[in-house]
């Protein structure tokens, strides 16, 4: 049965880059499978003076899917505002366009404002729109926040009390998303739905965790953004923050948005939180210099990038979870610009067998490695017989990808995480007590590179796999990278 969402969405930022990129696309995936249909609009904001036809055009220019006809069709659902969020007066202008909107689309009061522009805003946005009258009475009102949520736990914080203020719990979704990836969602299924998993899923059975998120990528054109940023903040405290807790989170009762949250949140309330002399011990940082080839230049040579600067493009570290389950399991992170090739993996390295049985030979320890991108599937990587005459014990490979057809039904992470918006599920969005969980973990981090010498970069080539020190950390314990790259 078709499924019609009436709603509409008010973009703050809607000339932007992300809106053009993700946003819109996304609602355009929404709007061919019938999830978004007659009674949607959109409204699009931003201070330069655009008409609804010009807003239209560059809304159409970056879908690229779909006919001519059909891309026409979800176009004439948007609308353009001029608008400068610091001014109270556009609210005024914006309600009534909304107004319009609701009754011309009969959109039952439904909003969705999404704060596509610099946090510094969300703040003020969250206010006015309150104070302006702009939530809905009859309807929903739910608002979306993008990264970067804070730049440390005192600003991550204000910012939030600044929209608590206005918004309730749950009309707040905090996107990430790498929690609308398909095979950071199928985490539990693969946990929860297998009882010979989920029983050897601790310290008993798992040796270590590894999880690399790697770009191929430099920071291109967002080199002001990422000179206040950092690998740390950009993706540690983030997305790898959030694959930590799909990986380890206690079996919930149900699959409520509370008992998810619930159990989600003791995972940040259980990360050990490291000393200074922990972090030194236990996490690297990186930057890029040129390619071997030269063919690339290093970070202190991109645009908009200090050449003295000191900003990581690389980290590598070891955390741990103070829960009785994961006691002593070391989860090795990794992420980083221009690597060797994207790619998100994880890799569970389980303990190794004891037994003797097989030519006294060490036997390997068995992996099971979760492939997020590009490629997205299992690899079940465990010990059988050599083929042949022979006794040795090898490893073999159980391999399952999701084919071609498979992959046309995987939705973009934007398009599955608005639906869950319109939807009103929270449990994939990101709630405030882990936000601030990662974030003292985090801090905890820069706080003690701030106390070291400055780092010596640049320290690895791009197109490598990051510093030495990188695999040193695992290589004092006996370990690797499962992933050379
Ligand atoms: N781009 C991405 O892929 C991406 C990914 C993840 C997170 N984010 C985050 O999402 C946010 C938006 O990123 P972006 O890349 O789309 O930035 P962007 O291209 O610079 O867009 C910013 C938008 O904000 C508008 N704007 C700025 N000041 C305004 C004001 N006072 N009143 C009204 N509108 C104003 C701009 O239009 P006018 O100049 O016409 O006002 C523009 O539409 C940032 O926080 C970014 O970190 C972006």
């Amino acid at each position: 049965m078709k499924e019609e969402n009436p709603v509409l969405f008010v973009i703050f930022g809607g000339s932007g880059d992300l809106a053009h990129r993700k946003l819109y696309p996304a609602l355009f995936q929404l709007f061919q499978k019938g999830q978004l249909d007659q009674h949607f609009a959109v409204i699009g904001t931003a201070r330069r003076p655009w008409t609804h036809e010009y807003f239209r055009e560059t809304v159409q220019s970056n879908l690229h899917e779909g006919t001519a006809e059909q891309q026409a069709a979800f176009a004439a659902h948007f609308y353009y505002q001029s608008h400068d969020v610091q001014d109270a007066a556009h609210y005024v202008i914006l309600k009534k366009l909304i107004d319009t909107l609701d009754q011309k689309y009969q959109l039952q009061g439904n909003r969705i404002f999404y704060m596509a522009m610099a946090p510094a805003l969300f703040g003020t946005i969250a206010q006015y729109l309150r104070s302006e009258d702009l939530l809905s009475h009859d309807g929903f009102s739910r608002l979306i926040i993008e990264k970067p949520f804070g730049h440390d736990y005192a600003s991550a914080k204000e910012l939030n009390d600044a929209i608590v203020s206005t918004f309730d719990r749950d009309q707040v979704f905090r996107i990430d998303h790498y929690l609308g990836k398909e095979m950071v969602q199928a985490l539990p299924y693969l946990r929860f739905a297998n009882q010979m998993i989920n029983a050897s899923w601790n310290h008993e059975y798992i040796d270590n965790v590894q999880i690399t998120l790697a770009e191929s990528l430099g920071v291109e054109e967002r080199g002001g953004y990422y000179e206040t940023a950092g690998a740390l903040r950009d993706m540690v405290q983030n997305h790898i923050m959030q694959v930590i807790a799909m990986l380890t989170f206690p079996e919930p009762e149900t699959l409520c948005d509370q008992t998810i949250e619930a159990a989600r949140e003791q995972v940040f309330t259980h990360l050990h939180q490291l000393s200074e002399d922990e972090v030194k011990a236990k996490f690297v940082r990186g930057q890029y210099g040129p390619s071997a080839d030269g063919q690339q230049i290093g970070y202190r040579q991109e645009e908009k990038i200090n050449p003295q600067s000191n900003v990581e493009t690389f980290v590598a570290g070891e955390l741990e979870l103070d829960l009785p389950q994961w006691q002593g399991v070391p989860f090795y992170v990794r992420t980083g610009k221009r690597l060797l090739e994207k790619k998100t993996r994880i890799d569970i390295v389980f303990k190794k067998a004891t037994s003797n049985l097989f030519g006294g030979e060490s036997l390997a320890a068995p992996v099971l490695t979760i492939e997020v991108e590009p490629e997205s599937g299992f690899i079940f990587s465990i010990n059988g017989k050599q083929v042949g005459t022979g006794t040795q014990a090898v490893l073999h490979s159980l391999k399952y990808q999701l084919t071609d057809a498979d992959q046309q039904l995987v939705p973009d992470a934007y398009e599955r995480l608005l639906l869950e918006v319109v939807r009103g599920h929270q449990s994939n969005f990101v709630q405030w007590q882990d936000m601030a969980g990662a974030w003292h973990f985090v801090d905890k981090i820069r706080q003690a590179w701030e106390e070291c010498d400055c780092p010596d970069f640049p320290n690895y080539t791009s197109g490598s796999m990051g510093p030495k020190a990188a695999d040193d950390l695992l290589a004092k314990t006996g370990r690797h990278w499962i992933y050379q790259g």
